[in-house]
């Protein structure tokens, strides 16, 4: 009988200290993993591998910025020598802020794209020696905004499109050493920092939910539930997919969110330099 135990098995989660992708770290740690998390912010990471113990898991974390491809390097290699070869690895980290393409300035643009895709490559080509192969699972967490355009999200959009492009890739590539990568697209996630950003109003967020086809916005368990799933061996041969798990949103409902969105955006002042 195939089972959801990680007993044993090392999963690291890249951005694992808040939101959807913390729901991610306690899942596996819940489901008898040992969990290493990693992202900027050394109290974070530090609070996290806290909750990760109390959880009952053998939990360690590192500091590191996904844009310092060495720091995060430094970051594989500690985890590896305490843990040893890695099974499943979820690369979540990311940054976001609505604004019109006009409104930011190019730094604003590449900040985003450097955090999510090419922070994405250094932390899939850094961990790439270290996982387990035949058995590695690498879950890279994408955005509906991969899939369909959204007003004040071009850097976004952008750069989540090249995130899911890197797992199809990447599956091709690694896939005959035995290693699976998948993406999630979580839909709209309630208490996240992504929704404060995305969804700032309260009747924003209520078009938001009105807008999923479940008429729910999702929980980070719904998130992690699906990870969970894709780095068992009832995934084993699930590949190179991108899979929304978003309570229907992107069969029409996202597109609200950028319209209810686009007169705020619209009102707000540039952040363009000369
Ligand atoms: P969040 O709480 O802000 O989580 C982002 C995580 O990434 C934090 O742990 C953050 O910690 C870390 N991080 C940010 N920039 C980093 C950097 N440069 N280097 C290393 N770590 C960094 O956001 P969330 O809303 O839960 O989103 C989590 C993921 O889900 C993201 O990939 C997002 O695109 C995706 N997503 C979210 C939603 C949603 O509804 N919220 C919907 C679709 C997709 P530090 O600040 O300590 O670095
Ligand atoms: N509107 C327009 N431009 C903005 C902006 C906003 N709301 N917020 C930041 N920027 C621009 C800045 O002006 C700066 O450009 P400039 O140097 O030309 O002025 C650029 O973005 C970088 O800002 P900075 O604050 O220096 O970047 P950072 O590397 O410290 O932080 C962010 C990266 C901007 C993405 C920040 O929001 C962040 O750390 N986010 C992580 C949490 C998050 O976004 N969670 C949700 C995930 S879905």
């Amino acid at each position: 009988m195939l089972t959801i135990d990680f007993t044993g098995q090392t999963v690291v989660v890249i951005g694992g200290t808040s939101g959807i992708n913390r729901g991610i770290a306690e899942a596996f740690a819940r489901h008898g993993a040992r969990v290493a998390v990693a992202s900027r912010t050394s109290q974070k990471v530090a609070d996290t591998v806290a909750a990760l113990q109390h959880l009952g898991a053998e939990a360690m974390g590192f500091v590191a910025d996904v844009r310092d491809y060495d720091a995060v390097v430094a970051g594989f290699a500690e985890v590896a020598a305490a843990f040893g070869a890695i099974d499943v690895l979820v690369s979540g980290a990311a940054g976001n802020f609505p604004a019109l393409a006009e409104n930011m300035s190019p730094n604003g643009f590449k900040s985003v794209v450097d955090i999510d895709l090419l922070g994405t490559y250094h932390v899939l080509r850094a961990a790439h020696p270290h996982l387990r192969r035949p058995g590695g699972s690498v879950i890279n967490i994408s955005a509906p905004q991969a899939v369909l355009g959204m007003v004040g999200q071009a850097h976004v959009c952008a750069a989540k499109a090249g995130v899911d492009m890197i797992t199809r890739t990447l599956a091709l590539e690694w896939g005959p050493e035995g290693i699976r990568l998948n993406s999630v697209i979580p839909g709209p996630i309630e208490g996240t920092e992504g929704m404060r950003r995305l969804a700032p109003t309260p009747e924003i967020h209520e078009a938001c939910r009105k807008s999923v086809p479940m008429r729910r916005m999702g929980v980070p368990d719904d998130v992690a539930n699906a990870c969970l799933f894709l780095a068992s061996p009832l995934a084993a041969y699930v590949h190179g997919v991108v899979l929304p798990v978003d309570g229907g949103w992107l069969l029409g409902g996202y597109t609200a969110v950028g319209a209810a969105m686009e007169p705020l955006l619209r009102a707000m002042p540039a952040r363009d330099k000369p």
